[in-house]
């Protein structure tokens, strides 16, 4: 006898690192998933899909390690994707035994132009794939989700069929994914609906929703979602993901809690209860995004809903009058719900190890004492440079440490000389892989080019400069600047971030940070034999 799933809380499913990690130049190394991983726990989002575990090694390897690490009996429920496919299943198995709670996620398309022209299969045929490959998961764990791939261009009445045959093979969620983001909110709330009123053995599984933003709709689909049934939300941070990308989780939480009120009723709760709807530590929300911001070199916006830097700055003087009489006026939340603090100034230079250790604890780190003790390196030689310290200083300070790119060119020195009726120039001094030391020099069209410059000419590895952003962490003439960039070398992306109170050494070391990463690609032979716009084009969905 199956359990009846509880359905009057709302679960959230994060695929950053699955989904979100899909796009462009957001390649993320094992060490920086787990730390994504970690925050993503710290953050209260139920499930984590950790990667696909059969499409690289270095896939299998970050789902293995966040099973063991973040996947313990209090922690989430870690989550690998796989095809429809027995090697593919059985490798997302094999990766997901350390965590204490797994969940295979398979799928396969269901619509007639993917079973047309990308599977070159008949309905009857991914039906039969569909029960026996859930059937084949279920083998391995008790956790089962199947999701039909382009379910919203789907025959509503053959995906009934494949719903209810994957339901009776052991699926225990069925999502529903809006693959190329077609839908508009009430034809996907009309399709969720459709499936509670027509699959017989729906109340057997959880309705998931899953949704990609080319139309811009996918939050607005997924809250129509809800109020039809769906009680799974499939998102990502800051919303990345393939093309526009995924729904973002930042705004589908922070609709939920927000206008609880008024989704209270849609899952069966009194309209005035206070109890949030989600699990989510809202507080946690603006720490993940500019983790993930940094870690993947993706921006936000600044007009960003909840996460941007402008989502809570009032310009106009009618604003800024009516909140400083009642923050009500014009705040529909308060910025310190999802973790805006008020930008405390906290230590500084005579502050020493242990009031240094504990306000990262404070705030949410959990380091490793051999991190703290790097990241208190840089708090000392910042505090040098800058008399007060505040937690945005400290963020920025500990999200550089964690980034590990790999050192295999080290910035030695950096020198630039410019100015008007100057020639800008740089010399560079790196330390190579074999401890060599190199120097070059360059003119560019200003000090960034010329160090740019300066470094492919030691480095010597072709690219193309895609993105460079330099933003300011505090207000302030001493504030760290930060430096993110993305690369191109044969249409595959790498992102550098750096942190420091002088922009040109940081965009400097942001660079550096990105040639490592693709010199590190270039000696691995995945990326030689497959030279690919990302790790998973070949097979990814
Ligand atoms: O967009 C999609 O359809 C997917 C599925 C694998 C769920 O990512
Ligand atoms: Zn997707």
């Amino acid at each position: 006898m199956k359990t009846q799933p509880s359905t009057d809380r709302i679960i959230i499913f994060d695929t950053t690192l699955r989904d979100g990690e899909q796009c462009p130049g957001a390649t993320l190394n094992v060490d920086e998933k787990l730390a994504i991983a970690r925050q993503l726990a710290r953050l209260g989002v139920d499930v984590i899909e950790a990667g696909f575990a059969y499409a690289s090694p270095g896939d299998f390897e970050a789902v293995q390690k966040i099973a063991q690490a973040v996947g313990t009996e209090d922690g989430p429920v870690i989550c690998s994707l796989a095809r429809a496919i027995r090697a593919d299943i059985s490798a997302a198995a094999e990766a997901l035994k350390p965590a204490a709670k797994g969940r295979i996620h398979t799928f396969i398309s269901t619509s007639d132009i993917h079973l047309e022209y990308q599977l070159r299969k008949t309905r009857a045929e991914v039906l039969a794939i569909a029960e026996e490959m859930v059937g084949y998961a279920k083998s391995f764990v008790t956790d089962v989700e199947f999701s039909p791939m382009d379910a919203a261009r789907s025959d509503p009445e053959y995906l009934y069929q494949v719903l209810e045959r994957a339901i009776a093979a052991g699926a225990t969620t069925v999502n529903i994914p809006d693959t190329v983001g077609y839908m508009t909110p009430c034809e996907f709330g009309g399709l969720i609906k459709g499936i509670k009123d027509h699959v017989p053995n729906i109340d057997q599984a959880i309705i998931s929703v899953h949704g990609h933003n080319d139309l811009g709709l996918a939050v607005a689909n997924f809250l129509e979602a809800v109020k039809n049934g769906a009680r799974q939300l499939e998102c990502t941070i800051n919303g990345i993901g393939e093309r526009a990308g995924n729904a973002s989780l930042e705004e589908l939480v922070m609709a939920l809690h927000v206008r609880r009120q008024y989704f209270n009723p849609f899952v069966g709760r009194p309209v005035a209860s206070e109890a949030p709807l989600t699990n989510i530590d809202t507080r946690q929300i603006y720490k993940t995004s500019r983790l993930v911001s940094n870690l993947t070199g993706m921006l936000v916006q600044p007009n960003k809903a909840i996460v941007g830097a402008n989502a809570f700055a009032h310009e106009s003087g009618i604003h800024q009058d009516g909140v400083l009489k009642n923050k009500l006026t014009y705040e529909i939340m308060d910025a310190q719900s999802i973790g805006l603090t008020d930008n405390q100034i906290v230590l500084g230079k005579h502050s020493g190890r242990h009031a240094f250790g504990a306000r990262l604890k404070e705030l949410g780190f959990e380091l490793s004492e051999t991190e703290v003790n790097k990241a208190f390196l840089k708090f000392k030689d910042l505090a040098d440079k800058k008399k007060e310290i505040s937690d945005w200083d400290l963020e920025a300070i500990v999200n550089d440490e964690i980034q590990q790119a790999p050192e295999i060119f080290r910035l030695e020195l950096v020198q630039v000389s410019c100015g008007s009726n100057a020639r800008p120039t740089a010399t560079i001094t790196l330390i190579s892989p074999t401890g060599e030391e190199l120097t070059d020099a360059a003119i560019g069209t200003g000090p960034v080019d010329a160090i740019y410059k300066a470094i492919n000419r030691v480095v010597n590895v072709p690219n193309q400069l895609i993105e460079y952003s330099v933003q300011s962490v505090t207000a302030g003439i001493d504030a760290i600047g930060e430096v993110t960039i993305r690369l191109r070398y044969n249409d595959r992306m790498f992102s550098g971030h750096a942190a420091n109170t002088d922009i040109i050494v940081a965009s400097a070391q942001a660079y550096v940070n990105a040639l490592n990463r693709l010199y590190a690609a270039l000696q691995s032979s995945s990326f030689n034999n497959q030279p690919v716009v990302n790790q998973t084009t070949t097979i990814s969905p």
